[in-house]
């Protein structure tokens, strides 16, 4: 521990304590994530050309409770389809009336152009609360290091603003990439927050200039020796990371090269949060034999099923509405309590054992291995 952390421990040892108090646990109402509800739109934030942040509260007013870091799937009738889609909380929760998402138009994506072109103060949209475990009280640090690109910026930012609101100040680096500055989400923001607490330091490098000629910031990638310069003490520091899947991956690659421990890295899946259709998980390659027999107790609706698909997949070819997002076993959305029978659930982080213990399957991502009853 060096001078400054011994100055600091007490302080860090309050501040996680009063994280834990203030944010996690008085934040507002629970909101479970297998529950919608209607938000109303109260204001939209123009953050870059194609970026926006939408800003709801509640339709009683009441304050919500999460974490920072986790996403909400939002629910839409877009061209007379019904769309799911995920995206992470930009707002913190030391912020309970508002919830925000900051939202990327994507060429082509059905839900971010249908919120840029539709949502406007006073429309209304449809909800699952909050669910996912990229939050820093998965795993509390002294020191931490955020590396985000382009969208992905917003888990970080949620819980940058939750620590500044909190009034801790929290020894964070903070390195952003965009593709130029004026793609860069939060930018102002971010600065301002670097001044109030300094043990934040926010970095920024662009790919290019764009329209910029005056940037004064690095221009290229994100590079071991960008990081080592500007987070000397990364192998110390418990890594969030959020981003594309290509930057990601290049990122795990840097942490490795300089020998981080993996087991300190921690990262959202962007592609829950990507605005295409989701891809359904890949098919067995061990092809499963047989067909099982789903029955639905509340609509009592019964339909056949091949043991190679997910429960999901077949309830979607046999015309049963199932809510789902992701369709990878990550957001949670598709979260269904089986009444009897068993399937072989392979997921990726998106329901808790306590939740599985009660009962509870992500049909995106269970294949059968007897006839069910789901309770649908
Ligand atoms: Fe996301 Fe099933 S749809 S976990």
């Amino acid at each position: 521990m060096n001078s400054v952390d011994k100055i600091f421990a007490p302080a860090l040892d309050l501040d996680n304590r009063l994280a834990d108090a203030v944010t996690w646990e008085h934040g507002g109402r629970l909101w479970p994530s297998s529950e919608q509800q209607t938000l109303t739109c109260c204001r939209v934030v123009d953050e870059t050309h194609d970026i926006k942040s939408f800003e709801f509260r509640t339709a009683d007013g009441l304050p919500v409770r999460f974490e920072p870091g986790q996403f909400m799937t939002v629910s839409a009738t877009v061209n007379g389809q019904r769309v799911e889609r995920c995206y992470t909380i930009s707002s913190p929760p030391t912020r309970p009336f508002l919830v925000s998402i900051t939202v990327k138009r994507v060429p082509g994506g059905t839900m971010s152009n249908w919120l840029h072109d539709n949502m406007k103060a006073g429309c209304e949209l449809r909800a699952y609360g909050p669910s996912g475990t990229f939050t820093p009280t998965a795993a509390p640090a002294t020191k931490s290091l955020y590396l985000s690109a382009g969208s992905g910026v917003t888990p970080l930012m949620s819980m940058t603003r939750a620590s500044i609101d909190l009034g801790l100040n929290r020894d964070v680096i903070f390195i952003h990439s965009a593709r130029t500055p004026a793609d860069i989400v939060f930018r102002e923001e971010l600065a301002r927050l670097a001044k109030l607490s300094p043990r934040l330091r926010v970095f920024f490098v662009c790919e290019g200039v764009g329209d910029e000629s005056d940037w004064q910031g690095p221009v290229g990638r994100l590079s071991l020796q960008l990081l080592s310069q500007w987070a000397p003490d990364y192998l110390e520091r418990e890594v969030f990371t959020c981003g594309p899947a290509g930057y990601m991956s290049a990122v795990r690659g840097l942490l490795a090269e300089g020998g981080h421990d993996p087991a300190r890295y921690h990262q959202e899946s962007f592609d829950i949060t990507a605005d295409v259709a989701p891809a359904p998980v890949a098919e067995k390659a061990e092809t499963a034999s047989g067909t099982f027999t789903v029955k639905l107790s509340r609509s009592s609706r019964t339909f056949t099923m091949s043991a190679s698909d997910t429960v999901l997949s077949a309830a979607k070819k046999a015309g049963v509405a199932v809510a789902s997002s992701c369709s990878q076993g990550v957001c949670g959305t598709c979260k269904t309590k089986l009444l009897e029978g068993s399937v072989d659930m392979k997921h990726n982080g998106g329901i808790r054992e306590r939740e599985v213990q009660k009962g509870f399957r992500l049909l995106c991502c269970s294949r059968p291995t007897s006839d069910l009853v789901l309770e649908l």
